[in-house]
């Protein structure tokens, strides 16, 4: 019998893709088995959020001083606003008869696994119960009402995965992608409730367990049976001056007993031709069960600021991945640069304020197009431990010099890489034709040993960084995009490292996009207001 840390390192060897054998996954895709991207619950009441495309009242540079943004009521628009700059549509996209959303979350594909909730206590808001969120028709559904009311001012937001969604078309691997999807949707969720003044706080010692049945998502009954929804994590929404210690203790026995519940989960795929059972397996090896809580206190970053006046919720709308960039472009401005890294340092800005650990994952970098760096090899590590771990670890032959950048970059090798970030990337052109790609390297090995369920969290960190490299390249005026299909132990060779100590989990790209002509863009929401 394996112990759950030896079940999550043999996933993991399990699902890596390697040049000539890619993680297992199906062999054809089914198009008319492609799971629907959004969960609708059948038989319980819909509540209308206002009209979505509202506009925040801060600029996307505000939010590197989220302290300074006036808090907002709380109220349904300003909910309907944080939802849907989170987890909301941000466009259509139309190619001949094909047509698709994109949202404000990225999803690896577009598959979106990732499902959010509104716990609502607050019954000056709404009954207080549990609501899912629609995006598809920007609407709340009522999944549960508590009776007699638990009453409290707090709202809170839970996120989950639907598995299926994803490995329908990635097999195996896809449960990284699961969590990275919810790293990316944790970070949305902190940057759009910053628009508003208000604070995220992850509450990371609740149980998955229990968290599920707050979420109702072990009532098996209300699911169809392999389409089942695993909880992630839940948060607070910290508004204006509410007090500093939650008001409710997500554990079992605190779920009122008088819990009525409502709907059925539509299908979402009709055949299932394939099954992945190892995806099943991964969830009970990464199961969390209550822990201490941890509350990270950061220090305010000097970030250098930004130009750009564009305002918050127009950047956050805007978001999107780049599907090839011009290598032919001009070298993106080393300030630029400067400001993109220097976001990626904990401090006391969104997602960091929703993220309560310490760092865990730490970058290496293929510079290929940065004006006045010299392209190669560099390396930033996100704490403040020293080199020296990475030294011991890393290519004899590195250089280590330091950069004069106000970083902790390092110089490591000189040259181009653009050929082998594009081959380390599955051959994908965008790793290379951009300005800079990276690869994520997590300490693996102990913070798996230590806990095998900090698995997810890896991914969560990583995803959290990807959400970051996003919005902060469109403040750049580029483009990026996150890379879930590279070569593991490839990436690891370049570095020198032949173990699990350090592992790279996650890769991005960011540079000047270039635009498909062929496809048309339509409005979010328009559909709603077509609408008899
Ligand atoms: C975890 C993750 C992995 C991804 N991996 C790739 C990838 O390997 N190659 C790629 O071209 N795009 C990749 N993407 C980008 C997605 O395809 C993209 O987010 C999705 O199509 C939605 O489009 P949008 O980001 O413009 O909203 C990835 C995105 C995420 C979040």
């Amino acid at each position: 019998m394996k112990t759950d840390a030896q079940a999550v390192f043999a996933y993991h060897q399990r699902s890596k893709h390697l040049p000539n054998a890619y993680a297992k996954g199906p062999a054809s895709l089914d198009w008319d088995d492609q799971p629907n991207p959004f969960r609708r619950f059948q038989g319980c009441a819909e509540i209308p959020l206002p009209t979505p495309g509202a506009e925040p009242h801060c600029r996307f540079a505000d939010l590197d001083q989220p302290q300074n943004i006036a808090a907002q009521d709380l109220n349904l628009h300003s909910i309907g606003l944080m939802l849907e700059l989170a987890f909301g549509l941000s466009a259509w996209k139309q190619f001949g008869p094909d047509r698709w959303a994109l949202r404000c979350n990225p999803s690896s594909g577009n598959l979106h696994p990732t499902e959010a909730y509104l716990l609502c206590l607050n019954a000056e808001l709404l009954p207080p119960g549990l609501y899912h969120y629609y995006s598809l028709n920007h609407c709340l559904q009522q999944r549960c009402v508590y009776q007699p009311a638990v009453v409290s001012d707090e709202i809170y937001i839970a996120l989950s995965s639907v598995h299926w969604r994803e490995s329908w078309k990635y097999g195996e691997r896809a449960f990284r992608y699961c969590q990275h999807d919810s790293g990316h949707a944790l970070a949305a969720l902190s940057y759009a409730a910053a628009c508003l003044g208000w604070r995220v706080e992850l509450l990371d010692e609740v149980a998955d367990q229990d968290l599920a049945r707050w979420l109702g998502l072990d009532r098996e009954a209300d699911f169809i049976a392999r389409e089942p929804e695993t909880p992630e994590l839940i948060c607070r929404i910290q508004v204006g001056a509410l007090p500093s210690e939650s008001g409710v203790v997500f554990n079992r026995a605190e779920l009122p007993t008088q819990a009525q519940w409502f709907g059925q989960a539509q299908i979402l795929s009709p055949f299932h031709i394939y099954r992945w059972p190892i995806i099943d397996e991964m969830v009970l090896h990464t199961a969390k069960a209550l822990t201490h809580k941890t509350r990270q206190t950061l220090a305010v970053g000097a970030l250098p600021p930004l130009a750009n006046p564009i305002n918050a919720g127009a950047l956050i709308r805007q978001r999107r991945s780049a599907q090839q960039f011009d290598a032919h472009a001009p070298a993106l401005p080393l300030s630029h640069f400067r400001r993109i890294l220097s976001a990626l340092q904990p401090s006391a800005k969104p997602p960091f304020t929703a993220w309560n650990r310490p760092a865990r994952v730490h970058l290496a970098l293929f510079v290929h197009r940065v004006q006045d760096l010299k392209p190669g090899l560099y390396f930033m590590p996100r704490d403040s431990a020293g080199v020296e771990r990475f030294k011991n670890a890393f290519c004899a032959d590195f250089l280590w010099q330091e950069t004069d950048l106000g970083l902790p970059l390092y110089y490591l090798l000189e040259g181009s890489y653009t050929q082998a970030a594009k081959n380390l990337s599955c051959h994908q052109n965008i790793a290379g034709d951009s300005s800079f790609s990276l690869g994520m390297l997590c300490e693996f090995a102990d913070t798996v040993n230590a806990a095998p369920w900090q698995y997810r969290h890896l991914f969560w960190e990583c995803g959290l960084l990807g959400q970051i490299l996003y919005l902060e390249a469109e403040a750049a005026a580029v483009r990026g995009t996150g890379i879930g299909c590279f070569f593991d132990d490839l990436m690891h060779g370049v570095l020198g490292l032949h173990d699990q100590h350090w592992q790279s989990l996650y890769h991005f790209t960011v540079g000047p996009p270039l635009q498909d002509q062929r496809l048309q863009t339509l409005p979010a929401y328009q559909h709603l207001s077509d609408k008899p």
